[in-house]
C-alpha cells in the first residue's frame, strides 16, 4: 500500500494558498491523487479564524462547495513564536505513521524562523518528512547560503523541494522534451548554427499588492535569478547520461558553472534596468530605485555555446503578457543571399510559454509561382497544446518524491552568483531609466541588444 501523508501549509490564509495551492489541491483531490492524504493542516497568523470563515476561504478559492474535500482540512493559528507550534504538534502526534509534507507559502523573511522551529519540534517525531520552499530563496548569494545552512541543520537535501513554478510549465518542460527526443535538432543545437538566444517574460500587470516584497526585490531577483535562468539551463544543458533527477540537475548546474562571470565594472555592458513611469505614485513610495524591468546578456563558456549570447529580459506594466524563448539561427551564408538578391530572415524556433503553450518554427519559402531565385518569404509551422497548471505538476512530483523539477542547493547558489555583481552594481549606482506603461520597456534595453547588431524578437 502507498504511504499515507499529511500536508501542513504555512501561509494558509495568504495569496498563494488561495489562488494556487487550494485550487490545485482540489483538482488533485478530484483526480483521486489525494487518496492517501489523511489531513491538510492550514496555518495562518490571523487570530480568531473560525471553521466557518476558513471554509468560506476554501469555497472562494476553489469557486464551489465540496464538504467532503473541506473535511480534509483543519485550520491552526500559528505565528512565528515557538509556543505557537504546540497546537500543531498536538495534531501531528495523532499521525505518527504518516509522511509529513510541510509547504512554506509564507513571505521569505519567515523561512528561517519556521524552519528552525519546525526542525526543533520534529526531533520528537519519527515521521518521514518533506519541506517545500517557495521562492525567493534568499535575497542575494549570502542570504541564500545562510538559508541553505539553516535548512541543512534540520532537513536532508532529499527532503527539500525548492520551488520554481516555471519548471512546472508545459512549454518549459517541452524544451527538454523537444531537444532530447528529436535527433533532427541535436546537430544544429550549438554555436555553429545558432546566432543567439532570447528569453523574455514580459508582463502587463504591475506589482499587484505585493509592494512590501517587490520593492526590496525588483525584477532581477524576482524573475531573472530564478525563472529565466532556469529556462536558460534547459536550453543550454547537455543531454544527461540517464533520466534520473541527479543526472539532470548535474547537467543544469554544469551550465550555470560555465556562465562567464560579469565583473562589477562591466555591468553596464551586460545589464540594464528600468522603472515604469508611475511606479512611485502607484505604490505610494517617496523614492525607490527598484527596477521593474531588467535585461541581462550572458555568455556560456563551453564547447557548445562559446560566443553565443543569451539575452534575458523581464518587466512589469509592459504592452502585454508574453513569456517565451527564441532560438535565433545564423543567417544563410553571403553567397547564397547574393544569388537570391535579398537577405532571407533567420530561422527561428520559438517556445511560447504564456499565454499559450506553443512551439513555432520559422523558415523561409519560395513564394508560390515565383521564380527559382525569388526572394523567399517567412513561413511558420506551429504546434500548440493546452496549458496545464504548473503547480499541479509540481505538487504531484512532491507527493511521489521526484526532485527533477526542483532546485538543488548548489543550483540556487550558482544562480545567485551569476546575478550578484549586477545586484552590487545597481545598489551603488542609483540612477534608473524610466519607461512608459504599456511600452516595450526602456530604450536602454533596445540599445543593449542593438549594440550587437540584433533586435528583440516577438512571437
Ligand atoms: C512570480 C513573480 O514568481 O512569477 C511575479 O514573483 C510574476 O512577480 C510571476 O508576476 C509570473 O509568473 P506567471 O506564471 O504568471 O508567468
Amino acid at each position: 500500500m502507498e504511504k499515507k501523508f499529511l500536508i501542513v501549509i504555512f501561509g494558509g490564509l495568504g495569496d498563494l494558498a488561495r489562488t494556487k495551492i487550494y485550487p490545485v489541491l482540489y483538482s488533485l483531490y478530484k483526480k483521486k491523487e489525494l487518496a492517501n492524504c489523511s489531513k491538510i493542516i492550514s496555518t495562518g497568523r490571523r487570530p480568531n479564524v473560525g471553521r466557518e470563515e476558513f471554509i468560506q476561504i476554501l469555497k472562494d478559492s476553489i469557486g464551489g462547495d465540496d464538504p467532503r474535500f473541506f473535511s480534509l482540512f483543519d485550520f491552526v493559528r500559528l505565528d512565528l513564536e515557538k509556543e505557537d507550534y504546540k497546537n500543531l504538534k498536538e495534531i501531528l502526534l495523532k499521525f505518527l505513521e504518516e509522511e509529513f509534507i510541510f509547504y512554506l507559502a509564507t513571505p521569505p523573511f519567515t523561512f528561517e524562523s519556521i524552519i528552525a522551529n519546525l526542525g526543533d519540534f520534529l526531533k520528537e517525531f519519527p515521521n518521514e518528512r518533506k519541506i517545500v520552499i517557495e521562492k525567493p530563496f534568499g535575497y542575494d548569494l549570502e542570504s541564500a547560503k545562510r538559508l541553505n545552512n539553516t535548512i541543512k541543520k534540520h532537513f536532508r537535501e532529499e527532503e527539500i523541494y525548492r520551488i520554481d513554478h516555471f519548471l512546472g510549465k508545459e512549454t518549459v518542460q517541452n524544451i527538454f522534451g523537444l531537444r532530447f527526443s528529436n535527433i533532427i535538432f541535436e546537430g544544429i543545437w550549438n554555436r555553429n548554427f545558432i546566432d543567439h538566444i532570447q528569453i523574455s517574460a514580459l508582463e502587463n500587470i504591475g506589482v499587484e499588492g505585493r509592494i512590501g516584497y517587490y520593492d526590496r526585490v525588483g525584477a532581477l531577483r524576482d524573475m531573472i535569478q530564478n525563472h529565466l535562468i532556469q529556462i536558460l539551463t534547459l536550453i543550454a544543458m547537455e543531454p544527461p547520461c540517464c533520466i534520473d533527477e541527479k543526472a539532470i540537475r548535474d547537467e543544469k548546474v554544469k551550465v550555470l558553472k560555465s556562465i562567464r562571470e560579469i565583473r562589477y565594472e562591466e555591468v553596464p555592458l551586460y545589464a540594464v534596468r528600468g522603472q515604469y513611469e508611475g511606479y512611485l505614485k502607484d505604490e505610494k513610495l517617496p523614492k525607490s530605485y527598484t527596477e521593474t524591468y531588467a535585461a541581462v546578456k550572458l555568455y556560456i563558456e563551453n564547447l557548445r555555446w562559446d560566443g553565443v549570447p543569451f539575452y534575458l529580459r523581464t518587466g512589469k506594466k509592459l504592452r502585454k503578457k508574453e513569456t517565451y524563448a527564441v532560438i535565433v539561427f545564423r543567417k544563410i551564408p553571403g553567397l547564397f543571399s547574393k544569388l537570391l538578391d535579398c537577405i532571407p530572415q533567420e530561422n527561428i524556433i520559438g517556445f511560447k510559454i504564456a499565454p499559450e503553450n506553443k512551439i513555432i518554427l520559422n523558415f523561409q519559402l519560395r513564394p508560390l509561382g515565383g521564380s527559382l531565385l525569388s526572394c523567399p518569404i517567412p513561413t511558420t509551422m506551429e504546434w500548440s497544446g493546452p496549458n496545464l497548471e504548473a503547480y499541479e505538476t509540481l505538487f504531484l512530483d512532491i507527493i511521489v518524491g521526484d526532485h527533477t523539477l526542483f532546485i538543488r542547493e548548489d543550483e540556487v547558489e550558482k544562480s545567485w552568483e551569476i546575478v550578484q555583481p549586477i545586484i552590487d552594481f545597481w545598489k551603488d549606482y542609483q540612477e534608473i531609466p524610466i519607461y512608459s506603461e504599456g511600452s516595450l520597456g526602456p530604450k536602454e534595453a533596445e540599445d543593449l541588444i542593438r549594440r550587437d547588431g540584433r533586435i528583440w524578437k516577438y512571437l
